[in-house]
């Protein structure tokens, strides 16, 4: 009885782990929502510079934690609350208007992590960072730059969603779960991204050789389009329909923080500076990385085809001008 008791009741502290979330709107609040849910930290913090906004969000989840691995969460207008933080996530920034593309919000978001950012390094200068602000490319870039933080520390969200949206689309094409559905999306997240296509793979049969699809078709160049020109359109579809994103986003940056939280070495396809990457250099843009407890890891280089290769240079030189012309 004696033991039984002693571990119930354990007279050391357990360990503290801290997740802090920098803004929050619908994306915030739904990442904090999901990352309670999932348990990957004993505290769940908000900040926000609506003070009204980030407490209601925050005592809205912490009002459901009896139902959720146990953790606490808080939420403020003082960015003392993300002091000690093992994880910071960016989501702060301008919304996307229906019509908008993810680049015409560059310029206001990169002025706000001027003046978030150092705040934050103050209070959280170890914690592994990951920005999802749009345009998460670019955004990444420049606050490489802002925070002079190495490349491992600090790293954007990606293409993890659109990779998702990906093999979601595929899975129903062939009637096999997402979760045997082997296919990244790579490049900006956004309209320039590129479908590894030839390195895809569903259960151990690459799609090249998958033979009919649910519905009798072929999985030939024109499905593979239709399924480009959708995951590409996803966002926009949504921001007409009900003003932004936030469930499958938040849920894909919950497992990036899982993977970093649990040190799981995970290859997702987040943002990362990259360095002669297929040949490409000097811009932040989504590639295939390993992700653990010190962040970004190996970026994978698997085989592509010459068309996959230009349209991912492509899409490295358009972020590099979006940096450049915002002097970066
Ligand atoms: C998304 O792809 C808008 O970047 C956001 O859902």
């Amino acid at each position: 009885m004696a033991e039984v008791a002693k571990s119930l009741y354990p007279s050391k502290k357990t360990e503290r782990s801290k997740i802090a979330i920098i803004g929050a709107g619908a994306v915030g609040a739904t990442l904090a929502y999901a990352c309670v849910i999932a348990g990957h930290a004993s505290e769940v913090v908000l900040y926000d510079i609506n003070k009204a906004k980030v407490e209601a969000e925050a005592l809205d989840i912490a009002h459901g934690i009896q139902f959720t691995p146990m953790s606490s969460v808080s939420g403020s207008d003082d960015i003392e609350i993300c002091r000690d933080a093992d994880v910071v996530i960016i989501t702060a920034g301008a919304k996307q208007k229906p019509g908008q593309s993810r680049l015409d919000l560059a310029g206001a978001t990169v002025g706000l992590m001027e003046k978030i950012l150092p705040n934050v390094l103050k209070v959280a200068p170890d914690a592994i960072y990951i920005l999802v602000t749009n345009p998460v490319d670019v955004v990444t870039y420049a606050s490489l730059k802002i925070s002079g933080l190495p490349p491992n520390q600090m790293f954007g969200s990606g293409t993890v969603l659109d990779t998702a949206r990906l093999r979601y689309l595929v899975s129903r094409e062939t009637g096999v779960a997402v979760q045997n559905v082997h296919a990244y999306v790579a490049g900006e997240h956004g309209d320039s991204e590129v479908p590894l296509w030839s390195s895809a793979e569903v259960g151990n049969v690459p799609l090249k050789h998958w033979g009919p699809t649910l519905d009798g078709g072929l999985f030939d160049a024109a499905l593979r389009e239709r399924i480009r020109t959708d995951v590409v359109q996803s966002a926009y579809r949504i921001i007409d329909g009900k003003g932004a994103t936030n469930y499958a986003v938040g849920l894909a940056v919950t497992n990036i923080i899982g993977a970093v939280m649990r040190d799981e070495q995970r290859v997702l396809t987040i943002s990362t500076l990259l360095n002669d990457w297929e040949g490409i250099s000097d811009v932040c843009m989504a590639a295939p990385t390993i992700v653990g407890r010190n962040g970004a890891g190996r970026v994978l280089t698997p085989p592509i085809t010459l068309s996959e290769r230009e349209g991912l240079t492509e899409s490295a030189n358009r972020l590099r001008k979006v940096a450049r012309d915002l002097g970066f």
